[in-house]
């Protein structure tokens, strides 16, 4: 019998146009879902809009219209982003749907029947912005433990869920079940953070919010937020509903992708509703990382959003999908450069993968008029590649198993990377002009020609179009591209008929995309102001516009991978051009150049010879047209004086910062 799939991601906020944050998360479910479809199974992909809500009702007025006008608009452009990124979902849930409506309305009273769901008051702290009440303790220094802004004080009436009855289930669900919540570290973070420090009784109407879902049997309540969202995962299979043939075929969830900062609410809040509807729980938990940018959470009121329809329009969807994917290992965060994307577009898909079709298609044009020669005897150097292919596939479908989309994809270029190889070593130009040197020549191309085919199955779920250039170039039947067939080598017909396609990628010429960039807004303007509160502390949010950011937890792992060292700096002079910028020579671990903003601070006179802190593991930028390889860390104070940190005594060049 075929094997179910069903995967979700979190309904988003039509509060906002998405950025190329929230793409990551839609791709990568895209990604897994088209895996699982290759691998024959029968899938179910969910996405859709989180609708209701105090912020969107403060949106709505301010922009003059009913809340319902508001994220209509916004709903049919998040649409339209899924269908230019390829995002093929098989529903889209809207939390204003009257399917769900009724739904969430049903599960809430059953809830109250039963008793999991009380009257109480609600006294407590409220953050607008995050939508999200926090018992005085939970406070960080009085603010938003999320988000740091401001919180006000509340107390009305409520109606409490009974989170503190599953607190011990919840424990020993994630413990017996490690699958359940990965990746592992949100674990420890979910058990020691929340779960071992008592959970509250959870907050799940309000009085005072009416862009909601009303409460049936007490309708000046509202439903709140959690119920409501997390519901869709069911309600849209019709549970709840007199059709719910979905419900009993999907449910539970075999995997549910979320951002790192709503794992909360997904492996605590969501398994106890299930467990107070005795429903099954999903099978896993995803906490993806973040996609950020120069180390801050994207977010429009930072002003550091990247556009995703200004890049796929400009370098091809494939191009933006395979960076998402490529670039950061699935659970960590990863920064957004222009320099790393456009280098990824260049060397592994213009010229490794790009290269290798052209290249191939060209040489079996020229030497056996288009036709895909036979595969003659195997030589040592045809076993090793036909090995390393065998190999790359079942180390991929390992990977992609596990999510680990990045590793996945840089096994399928150990494959191209020896494909390229394989041509400079057997020289098929020379073979051509030797005598008997047709059928080796035969034997090669034929061969790089199926590990093409090889490679198109495997890339398919993530370069949803370049997967078929390749297919149609070699010709490859359907058949020759199930996921099957890509684990056996020697599929591809001989006498059949290569065409000729346009280059898959086009190289860039990185520097002067970076120029026309950096004279354009969308994502260059948002690389352009990451580089500036990077590396131009005059530009840096002053510490009150800080309180307004996110304030993140992180753990000693966390701060491992920043590397810092004891610097020396041994020459310094203006950058030229700038009253901002000094440009450093600093020794630590070797010579470094580094681009400071501080001349409004320091003189280069008073800068040589100091010692200073270095972050060496930052990715270089250029600013001003120098590379900069690091960052001087300084202190700044509300007035925005700032003071360069230095070692309390002399101390070698190199040493760690620990
Ligand atoms: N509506 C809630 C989810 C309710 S699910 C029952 C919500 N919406 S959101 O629009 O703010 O975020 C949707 C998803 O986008 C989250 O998983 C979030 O982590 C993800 N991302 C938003 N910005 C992101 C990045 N910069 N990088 C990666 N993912 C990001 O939360």
């Amino acid at each position: 019998m075929q094997k179910k799939y069903y995967i979700t991601t979190p309904i988003y906020y039509p509060s906002d146009k998405l950025h190329i944050g929230h793409s990551y998360c839609s791709v990568a479910a895209d990604t897994m879902a088209r895996y699982k479809k290759l691998r024959g199974y029968d899938v179910y992909f969910l996405t859709g809009t989180d609708e209701h809500g105090q912020k969107i009702q403060k949106k709505a007025a301010e922009a003059g219209v009913t809340p319902q006008q508001y994220v209509d608009n916004i709903v049919a452009g998040i649409k339209s982003l899924w269908q230019l990124m390829d995002v093929k979902y098989d529903k889209f849930i809207r939390t204003t749907d009257d399917y769900h409506v009724r739904s969430v309305q049903k599960i809430f009273k059953q809830l109250y029947d039963q008793g999991d769901i009380y009257k109480s008051e609600y006294e407590g702290w409220y953050c607008t912005p995050c939508e999200s009440f926090w018992t005085e303790s939970q406070l960080k220094d009085g603010c938003c433990p999320d988000c740091g802004r401001e919180v006000s004080k509340t107390k009305e009436e409520s109606y409490f869920f009974r989170l503190s009855k599953y607190q011990d289930r919840l424990i020993e669900h994630i413990q017996n079940n490690p699958e359940f919540l990965q990746p592992v570290s949100r674990q420890n973070e979910m058990l020691n953070n929340f779960l071992k420090a008592g959970l509250d009784d959870l907050c799940v109407s309000r009085t005072s919010v009416s862009w909601g879902i009303p409460v049936t049997f007490d309708e000046k309540h509202t439903v709140y937020v959690w119920i409501d969202a997390l519901s869709n995962y069911i309600t849209a299979l019709g549970y709840g509903s007199e059709e719910d043939a979905l419900y009993q075929k999907y449910w539970p969830a075999d995997l549910h992708l979320v951002g790192k900062e709503i794992v909360r609410f997904h492996a605590i809040i969501w398994p106890a509703i299930l467990m107070a509807l005795g429903l099954p729980l999903p099978k896993q938990v995803f906490g993806h990382g973040w996609l950020v940018i120069g180390g801050e959470k994207m977010s429009k009121s930072r002003g550091n959003v990247v556009d995703p329809v200004f890049l796929c329009n400009r370098y091809g969807v494939d191009a933006i999908r395979y960076y998402l994917m490529r670039e950061m290992p699935f659970g960590s965060d990863g920064n957004f450069t222009n320099e790393a994307l456009l280098a990824r577009i260049n060397s592994d898909l213009a010229n490794d993968l790009g290269n290798l079709l052209s290249r191939t298609v060209a040489m079996i044009e020229k030497y056996f008029d288009g036709v895909i020669p036979q595969m003659g005897e195997v030589t040592e150097l045809d076993r090793e590649l036909i090995d390393l292919a065998r190999t790359v596939y079942a180390d991929y479908t390992e990977n992609m198993d596990n999510l680990r989309f990045s590793v996945a994809l840089s096994d399928v270029w150990r494959l191209v990377s020896r494909c390229n190889k394989y041509i400079d070593q057997n020289e098929p130009w020379v073979l051509a002009k030797e005598e008997g040197g047709r059928i080796r020549l035969g034997s090669v191309l034929y061969n790089l020609a199926e590990c093409l085919r090889i490679i198109s199955v495997l890339i398919s779920p993530v370069m949803t179009k370049s997967c078929r250039v390749i297919a149609e170039a070699l010709g490859a039947a359907p058949e020759l591209l199930t996921f099957e067939s890509a684990g056996c080598y020697g599929l591809l017909q001989s006498g059949g008929r290569v065409k000729k396609q346009e280059a898959l990628f086009p190289r860039i010429d990185i520097k002067k995309e970076l120029a026309e960039l950096e004279g354009l807004g969308g994502a260059a303007e948002a690389e352009k102001k990451a580089e500036k509160t990077q590396k131009n502390p005059e530009k840096t949010p002053k510490n009150s516009e800080k309180n307004e950011q996110k304030i993140e937890e992180i753990t000693i792992d966390d701060f491992a991978r920043v590397q810092l060292r004891v610097g020396k700096v041994l020459k310094c002079e203006k950058v030229e051009g700038s009253d901002k910028l000094l440009k450093s020579t600093v020794l630590c671990d070797r010579e470094r150049t580094i681009v400071s903003g501080i001349a409004k601070w320091y003189t280069p006179q008073e800068m040589v010879g100091r010692q200073v802190v270095v972050v060496t593991n930052l990715r270089p930028v250029k600013l001003r047209g120098v590379l900069s390889e690091g960052m001087i860390l300084c202190a700044e104070d509300e007035t925005g004086a700032l003071a360069l940190v230095s070692p309390e005594k002399v101390i070698n060049a190199g040493a760690e910062v620990r």
